[in-house]
């Protein structure tokens, strides 16, 4: 496991309070051996188990303790010891620490830090099972997870109090190893620019109604963060959804159609372009100053519409300022693949992901608002079935294709020069 190197990775560990503090130690060793760069905060209640010194002394710098330390501040400071770290690792994470960092708190020195921090974080949470079940800290947990926090474990077992159950701090290799593999990941779109659409866009009607969709944004969401995981530079331009901002890219709010064009535009160069969102076709003609009104023994207005710029036909046109790579999808109730053929070579993209939405049989929707999506790759010379998965996962496979993709035409222009 060890013979892994993390030679020019800083990482910077966290150990709070509790009684897995002392696997800490082990952990720190482990990193150490690899050639991490590491710096250590040892919180107070940490402090209760194991002492700076060890720390210290296994990690071979100082151990950072206290927020208010005017020595620490003016050597180190907070600021810099997130900003210089590849990975912030929380290990353990006790249910006080979690509750912390998902409300945004910061009295002490590590969580300070953590909030002033833009870089990835990794958790070991570790704590008693019923504490770990109880659905506040499993309400901190979604938080944190919806934000983007890494985590592993924690394991089943026998807990130090003589309980048994799940809250078990992950055994310092695994730690280590999840260390490794989020520090060592291939990042194949690395120096690549990307841009996504994501959500739904609101046309006005008149100051309070609007024409909108019911697009949650998770999965464009998810696509831009696939995309960013995997080195992308990343500028996600979503409409107005229910979703926290994902951390680590450019995110640009937009309403109409009109403003997620001109959002895209802006954002020009880019080499990849994934057209998720679900752009209204229409807006009203024009939007009433007043709130309409409903007149008594009148016939309902009449809606007088006019068709919106298609954002995904815009980028995919031959020009200078063209992505290699332009993706969109089709959203179709019936007859999936024909429309989709059909809007592929209308709107002049490479490929798009083909999903099917609609109610199903029990009457729930299929994909808008879900976790998951059954989406189909169609292409020029076929289509192909990717089945039913996790939004998250479709995000990561289409990552795949477009890294394969880009390689693709990468060697086809080294070829022609
Ligand atoms: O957001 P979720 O709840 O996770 O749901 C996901 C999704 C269903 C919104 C997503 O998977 C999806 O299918 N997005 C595209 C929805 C859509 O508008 O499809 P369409 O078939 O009407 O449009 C085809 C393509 O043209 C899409 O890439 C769309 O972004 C683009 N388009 C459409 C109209 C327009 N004026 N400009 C565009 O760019």
């Amino acid at each position: 496991m060890t013979s892994l190197s993390l030679e020019g990775k800083s990482i910077l560990l966290v150990i709070s309070g509790g009684i897995a503090a002392y696997k800490a130690l082990d952990l720190v060793r482990l990193l150490k051996k690899a050639g991490a760069e590491l710096r250590c905060i040892l919180t107070a209640g940490g402090a209760q188990f194991i002492t700076p010194l060890a720390v210290s002394a296994l990690s071979g710098t100082e151990t950072y303790t206290d927020l208010w330390s005017l020595k620490d501040e003016t050597e180190m400071g907070h600021i810099r010891l997130s900003r210089e770290a590849d990975l912030i690792v929380v290990a353990p994470a006790s249910a006080n620490m979690m509750a912390k960092m998902a409300h945004g708190l910061a009295d002490d020195l590590a969580t300070t830090t953590i909030l002033a921090s833009d870089k990835p974080v990794m958790i070991a949470p570790a704590m008693n099972p019923i504490m770990w079940q109880n659905p506040a800290t499993q309400d901190n947990l979604a938080i944190l997870e919806q934000r983007g926090f890494l985590r592993i474990g924690p394991d089943r077992g026998e807990m130090a109090c003589g309980e048994h159950g799940e809250g078990r701090m992950a055994e310092p290799a695994e730690i280590f190893g999840a260390i490794a593999a989020t520090l060592l990941r291939e990042q194949p779109l690395r120096g690549r620019k990307a841009l996504v659409t994501s959500g739904p866009t609101y046309e006005p009607l008149d100051p309070v109604r609007f024409i909108g969709n019911r697009s949650s944004g998770k999965q464009g969401h998810a696509i831009a963060c696939a995309l960013r995981d995997a080195g992308a530079e990343v500028t996600l331009v979503s409409g107005p959804v229910a979703l926290p901002d994902p951390p680590g890219m450019n995110v640009i709010h937009v309403e109409t159609a009109i403003a997620m064009l001109n959002a895209c535009q802006d954002s020009l160069p880019a080499d990849i372009a994934v057209c998720a969102a679900a752009v209204s076709d229409w807006s009203a003609t024009a939007i009433m100053k007043q709130k309409i009104k409903k007149r008594q023994n009148a016939m309902p207005p009449a809606l007088s519409l006019k068709e919106n710029p298609d954002i995904l036909a815009m980028l995919a046109r031959p020009s200078p300022r063209r992505p290699s790579l332009v993706i969109g999808f089709a959203a179709e109730t019936d007859d999936l693949i024909a429309k989709a053929q059909e809007k592929l070579a209308r709107k002049g993209c490479d490929f798009l992901l083909a999903n099917q939405v609609g109610p199903t049989e029990n009457g729930d929707e299929k994909v808008f608002g879900q976790d998951e999506n059954h989406v189909y790759l169609v292409a020029r010379d076929g289509h192909q079935d990717w089945g039913h998965a996790p939004k998250d996962m479709i995000a990561r496979k289409l990552c795949r294709e477009i890294a394969k993709r880009m390689e693709e035409n990468h060697d086809q222009q080294r070829q022609r020069a």
